[in-house]
């Protein structure tokens, strides 16, 4: 049996009941949409991850918080992370998944995105979606009465990257001031990366090959974000200058579902950019090594780092399910049924 390697840090403890970011959170979330982490203020980021800390801790005061409550998986693309720990989460506090595989049959085909949202609307709480375009996953929203979250667009993952903050946190014991690198293809993962880490006061530093740069209007928009928390978002092309000092690396795939047809193309272009125990050692000593799952082994990681003393993977993993915990119990009002805030 493997063992579990989360620290538990007490800076991270909050007295949830009376924070005041998950209180303001909890007052304008319920009822709204997630599909971009855009949406989202820096206090409302910071409340997810509160919460998610004690969603973690205290699994059973939550058990009943969304009692009853039917939330819908529409998923255009494959998934193993994704699926079950919105599953498991929502199951675990009352609710129930129903899972519906759109890879054969995309949303929009068999009728319009609106029609499907009128009806879905009316059996579920909640829909999450996993999709090619983008707009598929606002185009729902636009025309939905109970929120859409974005489980994975071309353009965005914020689910991945609220977890990630969540784990990063709970292995730094703090944020604010630490150097977080992203090496490899500025696609979606990395987006909602930028865009997080600027809104928790993250330095950000992301090297790509030239041509595969992160999507410019996402860039301006995280820098705003980061001026205005007292970070910076820096872009690069070397991956052995983007890695020195890191507090953590982080890397994802260089062919994205969706891209498969450009693995020929892509294969030579990323090598230099695999992070691998060389490019390890620029890093801080104790840095860490992350990755949003699936990995591509000995592709854009070696599995020495992969398997390694710094890897903290599968808490990435784990934290899934209890960031998404703390997004459903805000969406959907669910704090009104845990004894702890409603006394
Ligand atoms: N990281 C992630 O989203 O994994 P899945 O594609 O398995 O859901
Ligand atoms: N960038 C990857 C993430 C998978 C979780 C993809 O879109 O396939």
């Amino acid at each position: 049996m493997s063992s579990r390697a989360t620290i538990d840090h007490p800076e991270a403890a909050v007295k949830v009941q009376n924070d005041p970011d998950i209180l303001g959170a909890a007052a304008r979330l319920a009822g709204e949409d997630m599909c971009s982490i855009a949406d989202l203020s820096s206090s409302e980021v910071r409340a997810i991850l509160k919460l998610g800390h004690d969603v973690k801790r205290n699994p059973r005061e939550y058990r009943h918080a969304l009692d009853a409550k039917q939330m819908v998986l529409m998923f255009e693309k494959a998934s193993l992370r994704t699926r079950l720990s919105f599953e498991t989460g929502i199951n675990t506090m009352g609710g129930n998944a129903i899972f519906v595989d759109q890879t054969n049959s995309p949303l929009g085909e068999r009728e319009s995105i609106a029609d499907v949202a009128r009806n879905v609307e009316r059996w579920v709480d909640v829909i999450v979606l996993r999709t090619y375009a983008h707009d598929t996953i606002t185009e729902m929203a636009a025309n939905s009465r109970v929120p859409v979250i974005n489980a994975l667009s071309d353009f965005e993952h914020p689910c991945q990257a609220l977890a990630d903050f969540m784990t990063l946190e709970e292995h730094r014991g703090s944020l604010p001031g630490t150097n977080f690198t992203y090496v490899g293809d500025g696609n979606n993962v990395c987006h909602s990366l930028m865009l997080t880490g600027a809104q928790l006061g993250v330095n950000v530093t992301v090297a790509t090959p030239r041509g595969y740069s992160p999507d410019i209007e996402i860039v301006t928009l995280a820098r705003d974000i980061a001026q205005a928390n007292n970070c910076e978002l820096r872009l690069l092309q070397d991956p052995q200058a983007a890695a020195e000092g890191a507090d953590a690396i982080y890397t994802d795939v260089c062919v994205s579902m969706g891209f498969e047809h450009e693995s020929t193309k892509r294969a030579p272009i990323f090598r230099p950019f695999q992070v691998n125990e060389v490019l390890m050692q620029k890093a801080s000593p104790n840095a860490v090594f992350m990755h949003c799952l699936p990995a591509r082994r000995n592709a854009e990681v070696t599995d020495a780092v992969l398997d390694g003393p710094q890897s903290i993977v599968f808490d990435q993993a784990e934290n899934r399910m209890h960031a998404q915990k703390a997004l459903l119990l805000l969406l959907l009002g669910g704090l009104a049924n845990v004894q702890a805030f409603s006394c």
